[in-house]
This record gives structure tokens, C-alpha cells and sequence, in this order.
């Protein structure tokens, strides 16, 4: 089992459910790698506390997000399914390596530089992410493409201390599938469709069919009729790379197929392929959800076999950087 390479990755419990971003960019490749790696997979509820949710809200969604896991294919007997808070080595693995990270930086982060400041706790994102990857010694990480950034530094922070206190850290390489599948919002899609931005420019993966339809026709469009990618038609783009992930056909391809039709059939499509994909997940999630105590007991077997590692790991790095260990 350990001879397997090491795949790990991380999703916040935000939003109303996950969405089709979130499918396309991250979950649909966990699923796809369980077989070939040993992988960890967690839900990271101390990151969705940067944006102060409701109490009850967080916990609430928190189980929700393991039933949607499980529905879209993530198979806790495989693989480690936990919570990133049940774990305390992450925060404490994320101190060690934010005094070796530059506040120069940490401010260049592009998150931060979005949301123009914030929270110290957001400041301490991206280092928190880097401990939750480095912990586990993880070889690859299946992420977005808007989550690079955090990756590359994940990268220098695990040099920077192999370099200064001996080789300790696996150097994780990002897996981000086929290129140009980032999902941008129905409403503006000059930006990525979010968690916490929603609205009708967010498909939520439990969205019923009705609603799917209703945002995918009401998708902001460009000005000509012709369904093909082009820098100057955003919108028409990205909702043939929505067609393409759906039904697995190539771009190109589809641009072909639609030569001569006009948008209304091409949306009709694009909707009804997304209400297919998630058909079975929202079937699959009804039956999961119901049963709350098995949620619990996937995160609680999850939480410890990701303690193991993540101990073993901690105590060596606690040794490194010079910790007297209590007797
Ligand atoms: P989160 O919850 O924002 O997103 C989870 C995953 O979904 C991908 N994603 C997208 N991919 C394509 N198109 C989109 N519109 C889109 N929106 C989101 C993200 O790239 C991500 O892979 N910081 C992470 C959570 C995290 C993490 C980690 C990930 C915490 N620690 C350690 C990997 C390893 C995040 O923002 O997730």
C-alpha cells in the first residue's frame, strides 16, 4: 500500500453544496486516482473559518460536504477521508513553516491581494495549505488551476526546509488534468465560478433540474451566433468546456456540431448534460445524507488513520527545528 504514490488534496465546506467548478477542476480526478494511489482527502473546515461562517452553519455543512464527497464517487474504504481540524498537526505543522516564509511573500499571494486584505487568518492561508500537503508527504495534488500558486509554495517552503534542517519534506507536484478547464461564472465569465460568490452563475452540484436549466439559459452570452472559443466570447467558451467535461466529447468537436444552430439549442444541451452528470450524485447523496452517524464514523476512522501520518511526521519535524521533546 505505502509503495503507492501518495495523492492528497482539500475542499472547503462553503457554499450551498459544491459546484460544478469544484467537479471539474478537483473531485472528478480524486475519484478517478483512488485505485492507483494512496489518497487523503479532506474537507478543510479551519480554511472556511476565514470567512467567518455561521456557527452552526460550518458543522452543518461540514457533514453535508462528506455525503457530497461520497456522491460524487470519493470512497472512504479506499481511501482517508477526514476534517482537517480533527487533525491538530496541520496548524501546528503550519507555524513551524510560516516563520521560515517570507511576509514579502505571503503578501504576494494572490487570494489575499484579491480580497484586499482581510483577516490574519487569511494572510496564513495559503502556509496552513502548505502544511496540510506537506504533512502527509503527499506526491501529487489533484487542484484547479487557481490553486497553483499555493502549490508553488508549498514547494519553496518544503525546499527551504529540507535545505536548512535536512531533507524531511516529499516535494508534491500539482495534477490539474487536461488544461483550460477551469469553470467560470454563468453570469460573468471573466471570473471562476465560485463557492462564495453563488447565484444564478453558480451551479450548485445539488441543484435540482429545473434550477440547472433555468441558470445555464439565462447564461450571459456574447454578441454574434457562432457556438465556437474565442477570446472575445467568454461566455459561449465556457460553456463549451461545461458540454465537453459532461459528455467527454472534444471541443472542436463540439464546435462542429453546432456550426449553423443558434444558442437556444446549444444551452438546451449544455443544460440538460449537466442535470445528467449530476443526476446520480444527487441520488447517491439523498441516501448518504440520511444517515448522519455513518458521516461521522467516515470522518472519525479518517481523521485516524490521517493522524498516524501526520504524528509521524510532526515528531520528526519537531526534532529537526530543535523542539525539546517532553518527557
Ligand atoms: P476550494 O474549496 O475553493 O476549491 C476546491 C477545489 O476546486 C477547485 N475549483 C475549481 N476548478 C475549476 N474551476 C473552478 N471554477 C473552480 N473553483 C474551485 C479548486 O482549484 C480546488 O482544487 N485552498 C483550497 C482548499 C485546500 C487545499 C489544501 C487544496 C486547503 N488545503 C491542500 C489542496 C491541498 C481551496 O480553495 O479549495
Amino acid at each position: 500500500m505505502s509503495s503507492r504514490p501518495r495523492v492528497l488534496s482539500g475542499i472547503r465546506p462553503t457554499g450551498e453544496s459544491f459546484q460544478l467548478g469544484n467537479y471539474v477542476g478537483a473531485v472528478r480526478h480524486w475519484a478517478a486516482m483512488q485505485d492507483e494511489n494512496d489518497c487523503f482527502f479532506f474537507l478543510a473546515d479551519l480554511h472556511a473559518l476565514t470567512e467567518t461562517p455561521e456557527p452552526a452553519k460550518l458543522r452543518g455543512r461540514t457533514r453535508q460536504a462528506v455525503a457530497e464527497l461520497l456522491a460524487m464517487g470519493v470512497d472512504p474504504v479506499r481511501s482517508t477521508v477526514f476534517a482537517q481540524s480533527h487533525v491538530a498537526e496541520h496548524p501546528e505543522l503550519a507555524w513551524v513553516l510560516g516563520c521560515l516564509t517570507g511576509f514579502g511573500e505571503a503578501s504576494r499571494m494572490t487570494q489575499f491581494k484579491e480580497k484586499g486584505g482581510g483577516s490574519v487568518g487569511l494572510f496564513y492561508y495559503p502556509v496552513l495549505q502548505a502544511a496540510d500537503i506537506l504533512i502527509y508527504q503527499a506526491n501529487a495534488v489533484p487542484i484547479g488551476e487557481d490553486q497553483r500558486q499555493h502549490l508553488e509554495l508549498t514547494r519553496d517552503l518544503a525546499q527551504r526546509f529540507n535545505a536548512r534542517y535536512g531533507d524531511t519534506f516529499v516535494l508534491p507536484a500539482a495534477y490539474e488534468g487536461r488544461a483550460g478547464e477551469r469553470i467560470k461564472d454563468l453570469q460573468d465569465p471573466t471570473r471562476k465560478m465560485s463557492k462564495s460568490i453563488g447565484g444564478t452563475g453558480t451551479i450548485w452540484v445539488l441543484d435540482d433540474p429545473k434550477t440547472v436549466t433555468k441558470k445555464v439559459r439565462s447564461a450571459v452570452t456574447d454578441t454574434g451566433r457562432e457556438v465556437r472559443v474565442a477570446d472575445d466570447k467568454p461566455g459561449i467558451t465556457n460553456l463549451l468546456t461545461i458540454l465537453s467535461v459532461c459528455t467527454g466529447k472534444a471541443v472542436p468537436e463540439l464546435e462542429d456540431a453546432y456550426a449553423g444552430k443558434g444558442y437556444g439549442d446549444f444551452k438546451a444541451d449544455v443544460a440538460e448534460a449537466v442535470v445528467e452528470l449530476f443526476a446520480p450524485v444527487r441520488e447517491r447523496y439523498a441516501g448518504f445524507i440520511d444517515d448522519p452517524a455513518e458521516l461521522d464514523r467516515v470522518l472519525a476512522a479518517g481523521a485516524a488513520r490521517a493522524r498516524e501520518v501526520a504524528v509521524r511526521t510532526m515528531t520528526t519535524v519537531r526534532e529537526r527545528v530543535g523542539l525539546l521533546a517532553p518527557t
